[in-house]
């Protein structure tokens, strides 16, 4: 089994790096080394001999995506039409990571696979475009969404609500938005068990994130708890409930973004956070 794995500097990509199976001939390149905007480089590291790639690339500022949009449609949309290209010519299957922020966030059950998608930002309309690549080229190819992606590793929201902890006295997180936390390695796992196993059948697009569900506000609390539990911060620290109104960003965000997650030995986004922070603690 041959895999190359794009974005491996990413949380994914280490995560992808930290959770290989023995078994598996892996092979990861970072930006620097393939870009995947540019064919050239799509051609000088992909060949017949790879059996998939696990495309962990991607523009993920949200915010920066209102700013700079053509950016983030250069590397999640047209970089995957591209990839999808270059895989399809090498008959390569695509594993390609996309996100819960597809959707509106209107609903109030778990998002199907089935739903209408409707993404309400820049990121999440050039997210959305990148998976239709990824169908246009070869039906034989698998997207996976995703919801709150965290890890030791690179920026997330576990990481800088830490260094928030370390640094304030109080700190004010918003309470109207709701969404499945999920641990970058469980994600890894869950994507090494499924190439291991060729699992792929099942769906082309297929929802992966941790059990159970909170707002950002309860997300906070719980890791500032787990946080003094494993000695990474010393001092309490009072977390205020606010609206995402009041915080005035840039890209508006859906207020619910729970996935239908049906994996079989899923655990729960409270377990995985726990095994992150004492992995944090060392
Ligand atoms: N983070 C989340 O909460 C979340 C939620 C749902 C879905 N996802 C999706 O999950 C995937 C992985 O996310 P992540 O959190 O691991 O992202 P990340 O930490 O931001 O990593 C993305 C990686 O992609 C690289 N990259 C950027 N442009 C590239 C290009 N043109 N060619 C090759 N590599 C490029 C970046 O390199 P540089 O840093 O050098 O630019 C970085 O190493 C993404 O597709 C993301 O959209 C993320």
């Amino acid at each position: 089994m041959k895999v190359a794995v794009l974005g491996s500097e990413g949380q994914l990509g280490l995560s992808l790096k930290h959770q290989q199976p023995l078994d598996v001939d892996v092979t990861y390149y970072n930006h620097k080394e393939c870009d995947i905007t540019k064919i050239i480089d799509l051609k000088k590291c992909l060949n017949q001999h790879y059996n998939f790639v696990i495309n962990a690339s991607g523009y993920t500022d949200v915010e920066g995506a209102e700013v700079c949009p053509d950016l983030a449609y250069a590397i999640n949309a047209k970089g995957v039409d591209l990839l999808a290209m270059v895989c399809a010519q090498y008959n390569i299957r695509l594993i390609h990571i996309s996100t819960d922020f597809v959707f509106d966030g209107l609903s109030s059950s778990p998002y199907l696979i089935t739903d209408k998608t409707n993404p309400i930002n820049v990121y999440g309309q050039s997210k959305l475009e990148g998976e239709n690549y990824v169908f246009k080229h070869s039906s034989y190819n698998q997207v996976i969404r995703t919801s709150w992606l965290y890890s030791p590793w690179q920026n997330n929201f576990v990481l800088s609500i830490i260094k928030l902890l370390q640094n304030n006295k109080y700190i004010s997180v918003v309470d109207d938005e709701i969404g499945s936390p999920t641990s970058a390695l469980s994600l890894a796992s869950y994507i090494w068990h499924q190439i291991m196993h060729n699992c792929f059948e099942v769906s082309p697009i297929v929802n992966f994130c941790n059990k159970g569900f909170c707002t950002r506000y309860q997300f906070a609390k719980t890791i500032a708890k787990l946080a003094i539990k494993y000695h990474i911060i010393l001092n309490k620290v009072k977390i205020l409930p606010t609206t995402a109104k009041q915080l005035n960003m840039l890209a508006k965000r859906p207020a619910y973004s729970v996935l239908q997650c049906d994996v079989a030995n899923n655990q729960t986004w409270q377990i995985e956070l726990q095994k992150i922070i004492s992995k944090l603690a060392g």
